[in-house]
């Protein structure tokens, strides 16, 4: 797994655990846009030979939209707005548009949003084991599949230049780093 060079905020738990409906919201949102998000990465030449596994994860993700939708309505809570993310938003401002490297940037955001989750997902998975059995259960089943995401986007990013993967990973943790400290009260994941 990736080493952050910045923890989650102290505030992050306590805020999520506080909102839960909320966050289970935004979580049916991130898990329709970790969708989209695969299908759109085909429109890359460079990603055309791996549009089998791109529909893969676009599945599987539209799976996981699915679960998060059918434990909204098992507990009463209405489908309801997303929250735009500062953190999401501010690594795709800093893809490069326009320029053979896009690829490589955008490849490394879907990456990083993987990663974050995997890891937040751990730890909801242990946090919620004695507040709420059904959804640290919920957590825990999802671990694994957003973890091979994002090792699957970096090994796409690293497939078509891994030294270039080098140079811009180095500096999105870095922006990670800065977004993620960021004061964010919103009830959302990210
Ligand atoms: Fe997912
Ligand atoms: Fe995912």
């Amino acid at each position: 797994m990736l080493l952050w060079r910045e923890k989650l905020p102290a505030d992050w738990l306590p805020k999520v655990l506080g909102n839960l409906s909320a966050v289970l919201i935004d979580h049916a949102h991130l898990e329709r846009k970790a969708a989209t998000t695969a299908l759109n990465l085909e429109k890359y030449r460079q990603l055309y030979s791996r549009v089998d596994e791109l529909n893969a994860i676009a599945i599987e993700e539209l799976q996981h939209f699915q679960l998060v939708l059918q434990l909204l309505r098992k507990r009463g809570i209405e489908f309801g707005q997303p929250h735009p993310s500062e953190w999401i938003s501010g690594l795709m401002r800093a893809v490069r548009q326009g320029v053979q490297g896009q690829v490589i940037d955008h490849l490394i955001c879907c990456s990083l949003i993987e990663g974050r989750s995997c890891e937040k997902f751990q730890i909801l998975a242990e946090e919620l084991s004695g507040i709420d059995a059904e959804l640290a259960q919920f957590y825990g089943s999802l671990v694994e599949s957003e973890g091979n995401h994002y090792a699957t986007y970096i090994l796409m990013a690293r497939s078509i230049d891994d030294g270039e993967t080098d140079r811009r990973l180095d500096f999105f943790l870095d922006l990670d780093a800065r977004l993620i400290r960021a004061p964010n009260s919103v009830p959302i994941l990210h």
